[in-house]
């Protein structure tokens, strides 16, 4: 069978794996998909994309002939081999990775020595190993395992799957890391085929050098606060270095998502089950609680008392281009500032159906200058583009406060400030 021809299944469409099913449908591959969520299947076959993602409904919508959905895994058995996981593997309250859904997937699988189970969820180190124990003592040895995790970033996913830094394949060597090489050779990208365990902490070891990377710009960018230095410029300057690099060095409220939280929590007590103390990710989720918060003290400092203030967030979800509201910065926040007796109002262009599920007391507001109106302070918390052609001087004539906390560092200062507001950015 050609990879071109090669049919596939993605058990569980949600970030990960719509996307992984699109982007297979656009080279040419039958993809056959499965999710427990009949409403999300049934919304996707009437044509309906579930979540936000930026140019997903167009693609789906383009390759819709060679997309099949269902709640049945028998049709994804029938029709594919190769069988990609794509369940969520959320966090316990341990901090472990919970692998209830993984494990449902692996016990629904029947005998066969045709099947590969290819897992992009991403696991601890020693699931594919557990698994693969788990199929010899069932008597489904002839089931084979491929770790292939995935990489992406909500809010470019479907750019990121077609246009990947790399292609990692952990396998014993057999026809289906093969096969999923095969599948992805279209793509050009560099193949790093290697063992399932190597694989599964590759994926652990890059989200937690990442989310290192931020709490270490973060905490450089506290230190500016205190010395006078422009964190944009230190930041700037040490970027160009290519043995840093320019990326994820920019200073925020901190990281959130469905995947940095949990992965980096899900590696620290990995190690500590292992009898390893990862102090280092240690740091970098206590660095990143604490920036969540330093928002208040800006607001404290200028507002003092937060009893009765009103205060508008602009952007809820996590990042711009998602409406993911998983660990999302505007979660602690908003919560924060209520217990001190804040009034909020907020506005998000996308993300406002997740946010009112999960933010109580909050007032939602239906665009940008709605959300400032009567606002002591406004504090910008996702960098949504539309944020930044504001008209400053109507925000100045709608707001009855002259606080603007930009928790991106995203607006420029100059215009912010020329309509007479105190601006506030982060580390600078
Ligand atoms: N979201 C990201 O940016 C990203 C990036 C890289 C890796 N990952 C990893 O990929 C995995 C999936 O993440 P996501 O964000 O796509 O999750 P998600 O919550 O958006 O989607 C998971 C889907 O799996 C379905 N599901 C659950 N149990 C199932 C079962 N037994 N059978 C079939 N379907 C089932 C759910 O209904 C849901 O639609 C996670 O392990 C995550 O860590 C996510």
């Amino acid at each position: 069978m050609g990879a071109a021809t090669e049919p596939i299944a993605v058990i569980g469409t949600g970030y990960v794996g719509l996307v992984t099913a699109a982007g297979f449908a656009k080279l040419g591959n039958e993809v056959w998909c499965v999710d427990i969520d009949a409403d999300k299947i049934q919304r996707l076959e009437e044509g309906e994309i579930p979540i936000y993602e930026p140019g997903l409904a167009e693609c789906v919508a383009a390759n819709r002939e060679r997309l099949h959905f269902s709640t049945e895994l028998a049709p994804a058995l029938e029709h594919a081999r190769l069988l990609f996981v794509a369940v969520g593997t959320p966090p316990t309250y341990s901090g472990d990775a919970d692998l209830s859904a993984v494990n449902a997937v692996v016990d629904a699988m029947p005998s066969s020595d045709r099947h590969a189970l290819v897992m992009k969820s991403t696991v601890p180190v020693g699931t594919g190993s557990a698994i693969k124990r788990s199929f010899v003592e069932r008597g489904k040895a002839g089931f084979a395992y491929v770790s292939c995790p995935e990489f992406l970033k909500e809010g470019s996913a479907l750019h990121d799957f077609l246009h990947p830094d790399r292609v990692v394949v952990g396998d014993d060597g057999d026809w289906a890391g093969d096969a999923v090489s095969e599948l992805y050779a279209p793509l050009n990208a560099e193949l790093v085929r290697t063992d399932v365990a190597s694989a599964e902490m590759i994926k652990l070891a890059a989200n937690a050098f990442l989310a290192t990377k931020i709490s270490f710009i973060n905490e450089i960018a506290n230190v500016c606060e205190e010395t006078g230095a422009d964190v944009l410029e230190v930041a700037r300057g040490m970027g160009l270095d290519q043995r840093i690099g320019r990326h994820f060095l920019k200073p925020g409220i901190g990281f959130g998502g469905s995947c940095f939280p949990k992965d980096v929590s899900a590696l620290k007590q990995l190690a500590g089950n292992s009898g390893y103390h990862f102090q280092l990710l240690t740091a970098v989720i206590e660095v990143n609680e604490l920036q969540k918060r330093r928002v208040i003290a800006k607001l404290q400092k200028h507002l003092g008392s937060l009893v009765g203030k009103r205060v508008a967030l602009l952007g809820l979800a996590f990042k711009a281009n998602t409406d993911d509201m998983r660990e999302a910065s505007s979660l602690v926040l908003s919560a924060r500032l209520q217990a001190d007796g804040a009034k909020i109002r907020a506005y998000d262009p996308i993300a406002e159906t997740e946010a009112r599920k999960l933010m109580g007391g909050v007032e939602f507001a239906d665009d940008a200058l709605s959300a400032i109106d009567g606002a002591d302070a406004c504090v910008i918390v996702t960098e949504w583009p539309e944020f930044n052609n504001l008209d400053w001087s109507v925000v100045a004539r709608r707001m009855s406060g002259r606080v603007v906390i930009d928790g991106r560092n995203f607006l420029d200062p100059d215009r912010v400030r020329a309509a007479g507001f105190i601006y506030e950015g982060i580390g600078r």
